[in-house]
């Protein structure tokens, strides 16, 4: 058994360059995504410092600022990129499969 599943996001498709989207997977996982030039990234939704969406931050290159007290990670691997944001965030790696953009997550996805 594979230790990731892909799983299909088709609003990805129109993301645009710097654009956010949040996306509730079939497992009720939420995810952020972002396009940073033209690239996708996605990691989870929800700040490691307080119950904020990060869809609803701003992106700054590769970073993503949070809109509740200005922490920052990076949408490459989740790390924390800007205090108070101390603590990592998952990131999932975006990858196109028969041509459909989605996310591997591990399988049996755990929060
Ligand atoms: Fe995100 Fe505080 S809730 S920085």
């Amino acid at each position: 058994m594979s230790d990731e599943i892909f799983v299909s996001v088709p609003a990805a498709a129109t993301l645009s360059t710097d654009e956010i989207i949040a996306v509730t997977l079939p497992d009720g996982t939420c995810v952020a995504m972002y396009n940073v030039d033209g690239h996708l990234y996605a990691t989870d939704d929800r700040c490691s410092h307080g119950n904020a969406s990060l869809a609803d931050g701003d992106l700054d290159g590769f970073r993503i600022i949070c809109p509740f007290h200005e922490g920052a990670f990076d949408v490459r691997d989740g790390s924390p990129a800007g205090y108070p944001c101390t603590m990592p965030i998952r990131a999932y790696p975006v990858v196109e499969r028969n041509g459909q953009i989605g996310l591997l997550m591990p399988n049996g996805n755990a929060a």
